[in-house]
């Protein structure tokens, strides 16, 4: 039995106002929950998922009705009050037995769970952190990686002088339950407590290639999404209604959705029930459903949240807009 641990448990601050009426791991980014995706990218030898929920816990149950995703099993654990990262494990220390896999729930990469996984038991470590590279780790947690792919330094968001590396911390890890013997019932952070003390004694970095964004700012999550139109996501679905716009790719479309006369892309996500009327400009920007762009507006690097009206003529640059109702 192989278990997963999804950190869901967030305020998602970063992301307001659109977090206030929806917890961080439902933000749809290129029309799927961020939860979905996450979950999606989990191997499948794994058999059920803890989803450590906390702010609006019950929207997130809502979501998964008591039901799984894909053949996985899918409990979500409801904290009272913010646990932190570690609290969040311990609380489940006595549902958690040999390997699992602890993922946070807004990150989109590429990395190969299933590879690291292997990697970890043939290491046979007490936790293997994915780690990838930056230009600037001031945010993040670095580590000091061995020949061996030991970690001996772990740092949580160092100052640019103490910037040993630019190997940063990609937020999954696969931990054996040793991991209890290093922390108690006041353990709050595994990036500030329980890395630190387990690093020199076990703790194994795991790099990949690819792509990787946290998505838990704008620019961030507008980052996300390019690489994900820029795939699968980038389409213009059967039952859009597309009349008369210059598209520039990478673009996707979903079905209900009504454009005229108007620029869009690239890098914009259009969900479905949304209108945009005639002579708008719409660039890396995302239209959450039913979203209603009036005529010859600018919207840029923003998020139009759900049901959101924005009236003609208007600009909207680097903003998240939502519904004042909602
Ligand atoms: P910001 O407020 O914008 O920083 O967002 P956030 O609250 O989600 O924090 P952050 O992005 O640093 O969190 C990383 C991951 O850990 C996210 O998936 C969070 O949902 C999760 N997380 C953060 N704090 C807690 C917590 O106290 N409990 C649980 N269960 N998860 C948490």
């Amino acid at each position: 039995m192989v278990s997963a641990v999804v950190l869901a448990g967030g305020f998602g601050t970063r992301l307001r106002p659109l977090t206030l009426s929806t917890p961080k791991p439902l933000v749809r980014i290129a029309g799927i929950p961020m939860i979905d995706r996450v979950l999606a990218s989990l191997p499948s030898f794994v058999d059920e998922a803890f989803i450590a929920a906390g702010y609006r816990a019950q929207d997130i149950r809502s979501h998964f009705n008591g039901k799984g995703i894909n053949g996985l099993a899918v409990n979500v654990i409801a904290e009272e009050k913010p646990l932190g990262t570690a609290g969040a494990l311990w609380s489940l220390r006595n549902r958690l037995e040999g390997d699992f896999i602890v993922l946070n729930g807004d990150v989109i990469n590429s990395l190969p769970v299933n590879e690291m996984f292997t990697f970890h038991r043939k290491c046979g470590g007490i936790a293997t952190i994915s780690l990838w590279e930056v230009d600037n780790p001031e945010n993040f947690g670095i580590v000091r990686l061995g020949q061996d792919m030991q970690i001996t330094e772990f740092k949580e968001k160092p100052k640019r002088e103490d910037a040993f590396s630019r190997l940063i911390n990609a937020g999954t890890y696969v931990m054996n339950d040793r991991v209890f013997d290093y922390m108690d019932s006041h353990s709050s952070s595994m990036e500030k407590e329980v890395f630190p003390s387990i690093s020199g004694r076990g703790l194994y970095g795991f790099r990949f290639s690819g792509y990787w964004v946290d998505c838990g700012s704008l620019d961030s999550y507008l980052t996300a999404q390019e690489i994900l139109v820029s795939g699968e996501a980038g389409v213009v679905r059967n039952g859009a209604r597309v009349e008369g716009c210059v598209i520039s790719r990478p673009v996707g479309i979903e079905r209900g959705a009504v454009v005229r006369g108007s620029r869009i892309g690239p890098n914009t996500y259009i969900e479905e029930k949304c209108a945009v009327s005639e002579g708008c400009v719409v660039k890396r920007s995302t239209l959450m459903r039913g979203a209603v762009i009036g005529k010859g507006c600018e919207i840029t690097n923003s998020i139009i949240g759900p049901g959101t009206e924005v009236t003609d003529g208007t600009s909207s640059d680097n903003q998240i807009l939502v519904n004042q109702s909602q």
